[in-house]
């Protein structure tokens, strides 16, 4: 049985519109955490670039509440999706899990868990995580699936989440002793989903393919382009294969 981790706070609502609105509300109110917050159930659950987060009973809703400035923000996602890969991992072992640029988890090629950073204060971020434990949407632009779909039998939401809170302590520490470009790039990049081959990223102002090469210092998605110019992306959706 996994340990809560030591020091970190945890508060737990039935209901909730949405757990990073909460550490919204907290943060405001001057709650510094680390914290997590978790709901069974989310009314107002919400995704990247103004999607819905469709949060139905039986999967995993948590938001982590950690005192940082925005700088280093965007380099957090990637602690938080190698820690949703190693919750995935443990209860599916030998399941092909990928991370997907730029916060995207996915079991045998669909998304299995999604990361939304918020920042909701001068010097805090919320760090949302909606795990598809026992359910997912259907007719989604990219596929989903869960861990029960895959497995055949899920974890309930408050044991992936001791399990997650647990391999967050350990990926934020190394994310506080080396870094991103020393201490997190590589491990993300050995998960990656889509890195050499050519992928398609949609901006806000348009779609541009490439190949997706790598990461850079930052955490920006190098794509190169046919005509051989090197892109760095800091936002966008990506699709592959093209
Ligand atoms: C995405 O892939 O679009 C990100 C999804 C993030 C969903 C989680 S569920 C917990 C937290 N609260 C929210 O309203 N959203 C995030």
């Amino acid at each position: 049985m996994t340990d809560w981790p030591r020091g970190v706070g945890l508060r737990r609502y039935d209901s909730i519109d949405s757990t990073n609105e909460e550490a919204r509300r907290l943060a405001a109110a001057g709650e510094q955490g680390p914290l997590w917050i978790v709901a069974r159930e989310q009314t107002k659950g919400r995704g990247r670039r103004g999607r819905t987060w469709v949060s139905n009973i039986g999967n995993l809703f948590a938001t982590m509440l950690v005192n940082v400035s925005p700088p280093a923000s965007a380099e957090l996602g990637f602690a938080a999706g190698l820690a949703v890969a190693d919750t995935i991992v443990s209860n599916a072992p030998g399941a092909a899990v990928a991370l997907k640029w730029p916060n995207d988890v996915l079991l045998d090629g669909k998304k299995v868990a999604g990361i939304l950073l918020e920042a909701v204060g001068a010097d805090a971020l919320a760090i949302g995580i909606g795990i598809n434990l026992d359910h997912c949407p259907e007719g989604t632009e990219f596929p989903a699936t869960a861990l029960k779909s895959v497995t055949g039998s899920a974890p309930g939401a408050g044991e992936a989440l001791t399990i997650l809170a647990g391999r967050w302590c350990a990926w934020y520490e190394v994310w506080r002793s080396k870094g991103f470009a020393h201490g997190l790039r590589e491990s993300w990049l050995a998960r990656a989903a889509g890195q050499g081959r050519q992928i398609r990223t949609r901006l806000h102002e348009g779609e541009m393919d490439g190949v997706f090469e790598g990461l850079d210092e930052d955490g920006a998605l190098l794509l190169r382009r046919s005509d051989g110019a090197l892109m760095r992306i800091t936002a966008a959706d990506v699709f592959f294969p093209v």
